[in-house]
Formats: C-alpha cells, sequence, structure tokens
C-alpha cells in the first residue's frame, strides 16, 4: 500500500536542528514549490515556533499562518499541538483551548496532531473535541517511550481510546528516536489489529535507527511517515525526504513521489542552512547512540546544550545527561517531550547545578508532581512528593477541571495594558505573559544571525563566544553586555547593568533569566526559605528563596530585568 510523506522541514526540522528559528521571509520563497510535491501534509506551525517567533524573531506566528497558508493550496497545513498545554508551558483553561484551536482553524490548519507529554487522553480531549467541531482532521497521538510501564498493550489501549475520541488518524511519536525497527513494527502491527484509523510514524534520527524503522514501519502497513528534506535532515532532526522514497520505489510502499523536483527544493534550503550556521549546533547534526542510555528527545539535546551556555556550565553537560533518567524515573517515567522535557530537563540541570538535589525546585515541576499535568505513567513515591510538594495531597481528577475560565479575565488585562489589535494577540499574551507584551507592544526586536565566516579557524559555534563579562572597577563591579550592532560585532556603550558593590546580607541570584515578579516589598519581614521573587529561567518558573531572615532593606530588580548568576537581587538584614 502507497505511502504517504508529512514534509516537516517548516516546523520540526529547524525546531530540530536551528533552534526553531528559521524566519518566514526565508519559507515564503518555497512554500509553492513545497505544495507541489504531493505530501500528505506540510507541517509548518506549533510546536515551539510560537514562542521563538516571539521570543526570538519579533514575528507574528499568526501572520506567518496566513502568509505560509496562502502559498499552499493544495497541501493539507499541519500544526503540531499540545493538548491543554497548546503551545505554552502549562495547562490552560477549556475556554483558551477552546479559543486557540478554533482560531488556529479560521486562520489555516487543516490537520491538528494532538498530544499529551504523558498520554494522559483527558489532556487532548478538549482539544479534540473542538478541532472535530471545526471541522478540522485530528491526528491523535501517542508518546513513545521506553520505561518499565511503557508497554505495547498500553500503546494498543491509548490508541483505541483516541479513536473512541473520533481521530482521524493516529500518529505515533518517537521524539527521541528511540523506536527500533522491530518494535515499530510489533506495535503498529498490534495497533492495526484494533484501531481502524491510518497510522502516521513520527521519529527522530538521534540514535541512527529511524530510517530502518521507517522500512519496518512500511512493512508493517504504517499510511503516513514524518519526514524532511535532506539539508535539515538527520542527526536530530528526521529522516531525509529523498532517501525514503528512494528507498520505497518499487515496493509495495511506494510514495511516487518525483525526486527531481524535491532536488530543486533541497537545493534552497542547503543555501539557507548556510545562513543559518550560526546557530546550527553541531551537536544536533550527530547520530548520538547516547540516548539510548539516555533517552533524551532531539530538541532537547540542543535546548540544554543553550541551558547550559546561558548559565555558563557547558562543562556539566554530561553530569546533566546523567542525572535526567534518575529525575525522569522518580518522576514517574513521562515520556520526553515539551512541557515533561522541560520539567525533567530543568530539574536534572538545577540538580547539577546547586550541588545538591531537589534543593531548587521549579514551580512546573512542583505542579506536575500535584498532579495538574496529568497522571504520571507510573506512580511517585509518597517520598518524592512528600520532597517536593510537603505534605501537599496531589489531584486525581482531568486538570483542566480545576481551571477557572481565563480567557475572558485576560483579555481585559491584555486590552487593560493596550495590546490587543485582533482576538490573537489575546491569545499570544494569555501563552506567554512574560514576554508578549513586549512584543505586542512593538518594542521586541528581531535577533541577529551572527554569520560565521566560512574558513573559520574557530571550531567552536559563534554562540560560544562569551557576550558578558563582569569588570571590576575600585570595588565596583559592572556587567557589560557585547552586542552586535549594525552587523559589527563592538562594546554596546549603554546601557550596561550596574550591580551594586558590596552589599550587607546581599541575596543573589543562582541563575541567568528574567525576573518575573517579586514578591516582597522594602520594609517586609521575611523568614528563611520565603520566596522573594520568581525568575524565569529556561523557560521554568523558579522561586528564589531567601538563605536567611531578616528585613528586605533594598531591592534591586524590577519586574522584567534580565538577571545573571551571581546578581545581587536584595539586600536582606
Ligand atoms: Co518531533
Amino acid at each position: 500500500m502507497k505511502v504517504k510523506l508529512t514534509e516537516t522541514i517548516l516546523r520540526d526540522a529547524h525546531q530540530s536542528l536551528l533552534a526553531t528559528r528559521m524566519r518566514t521571509r526565508d519559507m515564503l520563497p518555497i512554500v509553492e514549490k513545497l505544495d507541489q510535491v504531493g505530501y500528505f501534509s506540510l507541517e509548518m506551525w506549533g510546536g515551539a515556533t510560537f514562542d521563538t517567533c516571539i521570543r526570538y524573531l519579533n514575528e507574528d506566528p499568526w501572520e506567518r499562518l496566513r502568509e505560509l497558508k496562502k502559498h499552499m493550496p493544495d497541501t493539507p497545513a499541519q500544526m503540531l499541538l499540545r493538548g491543554q498545554n497548546l503551545v505554552g508551558y502549562r495547562h490552560y483553561s477549556d475556554d483558551v483551548v477552546d479559543k486557540f484551536v478554533t482560531k488556529a482553524h479560521d486562520n489555516g490548519i487543516d490537520i491538528f496532531r494532538i498530544f499529551d507529554a504523558v498520554n494522559d487522553v483527558r489532556n487532548m480531549e478538549t482539544a479534540i473535541r473542538v478541532a472535530n467541531r471545526e471541522g478540522a482532521h485530528v491526528q491523535g497521538t501517542v508518546c513513545y517511550t521506553i520505561s518499565p510501564v511503557h508497554t505495547v498493550e498500553m500503546y494498543v489501549e491509548l490508541a483505541k481510546d483516541l479513536e473512541q475520541l473520533e481521530c482521524d488518524s493516529l500518529c505515533i511519536k518517537d521524539m527521541a528516536g528511540l523506536l527500533s525497527p522491530h518494535e515499530a513494527h510489533v506495535i503498529i502491527k498490534a495497533i492495526k489489529k484494533e484501531v481502524s484509523l491510518p497510522i502516521a510514524l513520527h521519529c527522530h534520527c538521534t540514535s541512527g535507527m529511524a530510517p530502518m524503522s521507517y522500512m519496518a514501519a512500511s512493512e508493517a502497513g504504517v499510511d503516513i511517515l514524518d519526514t524532511a528534506l535532506s539539508p535539515l535532515s538527520g542527526g536530530t532532526s528526521q529522516p531525509p525526504t529523498e532517501t525514503m522514497v528512494a528507498a520505497l520505489a518499487g515496493t509495495p510502499y511506494d510514495t511516487e513521489l518525483d525526486l527531481e523536483l524535491m532536488a530543486g527544493i533541497a537545493a534552497y534550503f542547503k543555501r539557507l542552512k548556510d545562513e543559518y550556521r550560526g546557530i546550527l549546533d553541531p551537536i544536533s547534526e550527530q547520530i548520538d547512540t547516547n540516548v539510548l542510555l539516555y533517552q533524551i528527545p532531539g530538541g532537547m539535546l540542543s535546548n540544554l546544550v543553550s541551558q547550559l551556555k546561558e548559565q555558563n556550565a557547558l562543562d556539566k553537560y554530561d553530569d546533566v545527561l546523567a542525572e535526567m533518567p534518575r529525575v525522569r524515573a522518580e518522576l514517574g517515567y513521562p515520556p520526553l517531550v515539551t512541557p515533561t522535557s522541560q520539567i525533567v530537563g530543568t530539574q536534572a540541570v538545577m540538580n547539577v547545578l546547586m550541588g545538591e538535589r531537589y534543593k531548587v525546585v521549579p514551580n512546573e515541576v512542583k505542579d506536575y508532581v500535584r498532579g495538574l499535568y496529568g497522571r504520571s505513567p507510573a506512580p511517585i513515591s509518597d517520598e518524592m512528593i512528600a520532597k517536593i510538594i510537603g505534605d501537599e495531597e496531589p489531584i486525581t481528577c482531568r486538570p483542566a477541571d480545576l481551571l477557572e475560565p481565563e480567557y475572558e479575565r485576560m483579555k481585559k488585562e491584555a486590552e487593560s495594558l493596550g495590546l490587543v489589535k485582533k482576538e490573537e494577540d489575546v491569545l499570544t499574551y494569555i501563552l506567554y505573559p512574560a514576554i508578549a507584551p513586549k512584543f505586542l507592544k512593538g518594542e521586541a526586536e528581531e535577533e541577529v544571525l551572527v554569520p560565521v565566516r566560512a574558513e573559520a579557524d574557530v571550531c567552536a559555534p559563534s554562540s560560544a563566544i562569551p557576550t558578558e563579562f563582569r569588570v571590576e572597577v575600585d570595588g565596583d563591579v559592572f556587567d557589560v553586555k557585547i552586542e552586535p550592532t549594525g552587523g559589527v560585532v563592538s562594546i554596546a556603550d549603554a546601557p550596561a547593568k550596574v550591580t551594586p558593590g558590596p552589599v550587607e546580607g546581599a541575596v543573589t541570584s543562582s541563575m541567568q533569566g528574567i525576573v518575573l515578579s517579586i514578591e516582597v516589598e522594602v520594609g517586609d519581614t521575611v523568614a528563611e526559605g520565603d520566596t522573594i521573587c520568581v525568575i524565569e529561567a529556561m523557560k521554568m518558573e523558579n522561586g528564589v528563596h531567601t538563605p536567611h531572615r531578616g528585613v528586605v532593606k533594598e531591592i534591586f530588580i524590577a519586574d522584567g530585568d534580565s538577571v545573571s548568576s551571581g546578581d545581587v537581587l536584595m539586600a536582606i538584614e
């Protein structure tokens, strides 16, 4: 039976290899060509693209969707949606999910691939129901991972649940590249026996097995394979489209797609890749068989590298890799995919950086243990629950049942801040309250792509060059940031953040991040361990606790400030 292909080059491929940085203006010239190939669908929205558009590219993701859609009349537009998490990092109330899915469909999404990080079908229900109501194609997703509780029977049961919810097709999502050819064959056969829906398979090449697994899946009756055109394939991305087309040619699974047409498109992306080479992390392009041990998905490895760079701790990479499986087991073996990959990954980073396990626990990790992300695949031990949330009782209901409708309230809030020009802006604000205001006010700037000399004698990627220095003058410490201006790298003359000199009772930041909120005022009395502010670091909200009790004498930070590790936040005497 003919196999169909979903092309991921406009979403997952550059999310996996180029930190999701591909600009809309670089996609538009080639969309019409992609539209001619005859793909089952073109994945081009959702996942991390929404976040990156706002955080780094100063682009409106809704505008990207409409623009791309205009140029692809023949190919269904597909997005990746994290169930109740949408494209954000927490659960949103049902009214927000409803609004988001409706708007995504209105703006051009034809196929919603909907998943939940812990495979809790209750977290997908609302999104599936709304997408069905809007007349979209719904692809219900099974996240594949390896653990003592992830059995073939479990996947089949989940597939049956998704069929019950009236999904139009299924996807087996192997975000870490862990699915072996044999397992692919066994699982697809088992699901096909019980469920009549078409099955898509989504693998990453990270461990090197994906092309073989695709072959085995084809022989087991898979209907759709996710591939990326060769320039952005392999490594932590998908298997190459052209290779799969050639490999299946002449078999009963022949895709019947035109390799010559693809060659022209691939040439375009090859040139484009050179422009983005500065952010292409060599680690992401390699086959890394360590994932077979650490089970870390594609996007997460390059994410981890940039997180550690941000915290000036790239030398801890191996320690964090080893810590990851321990944290994952302690948290009940969640599959590692957004947001559980961030939850497990950031906790592992914290455990290593702080030198003491679970000394700092991000709010998201606490919420996960509270059950607010859904049911963990395996139960979490009472000991771990007590360590992370004390004597609180985790919930057992559908997490979103506990959420009050929030759309209208947030809409008013966004309007009062003067952020709303269209309804979609409200959703952008709800999803990213910390970074959306600057973007929606038009004050954000596009991140500069640092060109790398082709004959570069430095093998380090450009982003590894330090850009922040601490300079001491007569006992006063100045933080100096070097920023590219007008294409020339120079020392920015202003504004350099001035850190106060020696401060009595100083409470310092242990991480690099953005101040999200300040929980105390000057004159407040605080006890040891009280939360004094919340810092967003590595996309997680981290409460900063005072190490000693006292009275707040001075506050050196304001909402929205960037802080580095070691910065003095407050004086508490
Ligand atoms: Co993926």
